[in-house]
């Protein structure tokens, strides 16, 4: 994983808009997020997570047959994130593009580098999800500019004949709820203007309610999904690692299914919801600390704007 340095604490909100750090803990469970500064871009924040990953992977960027970005914030409306990836890695030749499925970006990845994979095409498929949300929020929304952090997490997916790996990955997508979070302007439907930039049309709009209980019911069904595709009830699951929302949308749905909280990874009280982001990061952070090792079966829960949500079990 990378994240920016500067750490942006709930009183700084309260600095800036009516809110309190204490409304923003029990709503959200959200304490502090990073926020990049001059000079860090969702591709520069993708990249060290790519090297990270791939020097754990022993894997060198000749080594690699695709790479995969996931993001909503990337550095410019076009070419892709993994193509400025691409460049710096020095991964020459390697096919490279974004997938644009917010939230559910990284496990929309997983999902599609493991097609690749299973069907023959590539070995290695290098898979990042990278975010700089800061950029695109309206900050003097308090209903969301409270929600959202930077960072970046990274993985190498790997063809193998050993009895591990992906066991099964699920997407979906539902258009008619494309305005629940969006970006109303500055594509081709309403290109941008400065009456509409004045009006910050260009950043966030989110309807905070709606997304709450679509999340909730989502991230439920993926949790039953996942386990009935592949036989596993909640004990044979070692760790879950759902998107990094909202900590009272987690709890509501994993409880749902009996999950003990020590089987469910959070971080987002540390680095607020990150998009596509969150899911590696918090993957990045439980290995890092331990919890989560080699031999252990994960399962991964996003949704995001789109509507989009997916779900994965991978044996690590
Ligand atoms: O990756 C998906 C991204 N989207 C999300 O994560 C959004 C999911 N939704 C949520 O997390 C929650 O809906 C929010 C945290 C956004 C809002 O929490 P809520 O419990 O659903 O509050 P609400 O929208 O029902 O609003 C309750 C009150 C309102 O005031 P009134 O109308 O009751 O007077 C809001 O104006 O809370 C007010 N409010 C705030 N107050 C203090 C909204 N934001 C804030 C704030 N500080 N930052």
């Amino acid at each position: 994983m990378a994240l920016p340095e500067k750490v942006v604490d709930n009183h700084y909100f309260e600095s800036i808009i009516d809110t309190s750090d204490e409304w923003i803990v029990q709503r959200t469970g959200v304490r502090e997020r990073r926020h990049v500064v001059e000079g860090e871009t969702t591709s520069t924040l993708a990249t060290a997570a790519a090297r990270k990953a791939m020097a754990n992977a022993g894997c060198e960027a000749t080594d690699l047959d695709l790479i995969i970005c996931a993001t909503i914030t990337p550095d410019q409306p076009f070419p892709a994130v993994a193509c400025f990836v691409q460049e710096a890695l020095g991964a020459e030749n390697v096919p490279s593009m974004d997938i644009s499925a917010a939230c559910s970006g990284f496990v929309y990845a997983m999902a599609t580098a493991t097609a690749f994979i299973e069907s023959g095409h590539y070995k290695r498929v290098l898979i990042i999800g990278a975010e700089t949300l800061s950029r695109t929020t309206d900050f003097t929304d308090r209903g969301s500019c409270i929600l959202f952090g930077d960072g970046a997490g990274a993985a190498v997916l790997e063809a193998t004949e050993e009895d591990k790996g992906v066991r099964y990955t699920v997407m979906q997508a539902d258009g008619k709820g494309k305005d629940f979070i969006h970006i109303p302007a500055g594509g081709s439907r309403t290109p941008l203007t400065p009456e509409l930039i004045e009006a910050k049309e260009d950043k966030m709009k989110m309807d905070g309610r709606g997304v709450y209980k679509f999340a909730v019911s989502k991230m439920q069904w993926l949790l039953g999904d996942c386990m009935d595709a592949c036989g596993l009830t909640p004990d044979d699951i070692d760790m879950v690692i759902p998107h990094q929302v909202n900590s009272r949308i987690i709890e509501s749905a994993t409880s749902k299914h009996n999950f003990p909280i020590e089987k469910v990874y959070t971080n987002l009280d540390r680095f607020g919801n990150t998009s596509a982001a969150s899911v590696p990061i918090a993957l990045a952070e439980a290995m890092e600390k331990g919890v989560v090792r080699e031999g252990m079966t994960v399962l991964f829960v996003a949704f995001g704007a789109g509507l989009t949500w997916a779900g994965a079990v991978v044996t690590l």
